[in-house]
């Protein structure tokens, strides 16, 4: 573990705005500004409802941000952007169409490829083009932070690309456009949030300077997620579910996730599990296999999240399985259509994933992960 003398950069979006029906601020800031080309990126949902962000001028939208998107969908995304030459790309969606609106932002008109860029720092910049997020989904809190994720179809591995020059010039968070999530999704999102805090809070690059953001970003899940469940419009609880995910997206940089979203990945990229639904279901088995290593802030996660817990394995796997449970989310795997015959197959792949796992306050083996999957069916 790191302490408070442990050296830690922060970057931030310069500027953030948020707040219930403030999604208009976006094009006042594109029209101060003087940018009357503008390519707006977004799924088919969201395409539907661009006015919302009052952009003027020169609008293209692309509406073909597909869920957990692969190389092919952002080689589209490409080719619509190469042909928009805008002067400001707009990310509007959820992590999927923000991730892509990143690459966008720096790999138009680049001769750098996909696969040149993945890892971290690999962007040659500056960028040619500004880049502003807007979220509809309180979740990934991709709007504030520096990574992309797209899936490659060949090994079926999130290929994650880092780097500042994806940073957005300016991030507008309006909860009010996440009341028409549907409850599940809204679950799932939710809990992917609360994984990003939990993740960076017991983390072996856990810094003070962060376990603020994480630590309160869990709270306001463990109090406002059910609420939103049960009632989509309830502005207050989006609000807080939206903070949390900008929470999240600040604990993402600096200190990142660890064995839980390790875990969690192979579900999405080879059963096309939701991102957040996946998450869920990992995370109270890791969060208990990682209570030896983290007892106290095991405790402070479960206070946070409300929930009654010792520092005992068994509690903390009950009470955080509970929490998950009750938000409706399928919380096994072969329910979600995965078959025992691929376990191994995931374990490789998690196992793989070292820039995760070496964060993990507990080593896993791929022995403990593959026995995780196995309590998980
Ligand atoms: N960049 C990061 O730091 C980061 C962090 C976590 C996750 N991710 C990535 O983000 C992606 C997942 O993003 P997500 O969970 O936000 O989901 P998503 O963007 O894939 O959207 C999920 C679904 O919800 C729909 N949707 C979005 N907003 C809606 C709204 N307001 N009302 C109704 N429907 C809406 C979309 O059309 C889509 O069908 C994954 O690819 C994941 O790997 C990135
Ligand atoms: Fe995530």
């Amino acid at each position: 573990m790191v302490s408070l003398d442990s050296p830690i950069t922060i970057i931030r979006p310069h500027l953030i705005e948020f707040g219930v029906g403030i999604a208009e601020r976006i094009g006042k800031w594109a029209n101060d500004k003087g940018y009357s080309r503008i390519l707006v990126i977004s799924d088919a949902f969201n395409a539907k409802r661009v006015d919302a962000l009052g952009l003027k001028g020169d609008v293209t939208v692309f509406a073909d941000v597909t869920p957990e998107p692969d190389a092919a969908n952002l080689d589209k995304v490409l080719e619509a952007a190469n042909a928009a030459d805008a002067q400001l790309i707009v990310g509007f969606g959820g992590g999927s169409a923000m991730d892509l609106a990143k690459l966008a932002a720096v790999l138009t008109g680049s001769s750098q490829t996909l696969h040149e860029v993945v890892g971290p720092n690999k962007v040659h910049g500056p960028r040619r083009v500004a880049l502003a997020q807007v979220p509809t989904t309180a979740g990934t809190g991709s709007e504030a932070g520096i990574r992309a994720l797209v899936t490659d179809p060949n090994t079926m591995a999130k290929l994650a690309v880092e780097s500042m020059h994806m940073l957005a010039d300016i991030a507008v968070i309006d909860p009010s456009l996440t009341f028409t999530v549907p409850a599940r999704t809204t679950a799932a999102t939710g809990v992917d949030a609360m994984a990003h805090c939990v993740e960076a809070y017991t983390n072996r690059k856990a810094h003070p300077m962060i376990d603020l953001y994480a630590i309160e970003g869990t709270r306001l899940v463990g109090k406002y997620l059910a609420r939103a469940v049960e009632d989509g419009s309830d502005a207050e609880a989006r609000a807080g579910l939206s903070l949390a995910s900008l929470y999240g997206g600040f604990c993402l940089g600096p200190v990142n996730t660890a064995g839980g979203h390790a875990l969690a990945y192979p579900l999405g990229t080879r059963w096309h599990v939701a991102h957040g639904a996946a998450n869920a279901l990992i995370f109270p088995h890791v969060l208990a296999f990682n209570t030896p290593s983290a007892p106290d802030k095991t405790q402070a996660v479960m206070d946070a999240l409300g929930r009654k817990a010792s520092d005992d394995v068994q509690s903390v796997f009950e009470a955080a399985y509970g929490f998950c449970a009750d938000l409706g989310i399928e919380m096994k795997l072969s329910a979600l259509g995965v078959p025992d015959s691929d376990l191994d197959a995931m374990a490789d792949d998690a196992f793989a994933i070292r820039r995760l796992l070496d964060n993990n306050p507990r080593d896993l083996s791929r022995a403990d992960i593959r026995s995780i999957y196995e309590a998980a069916f």
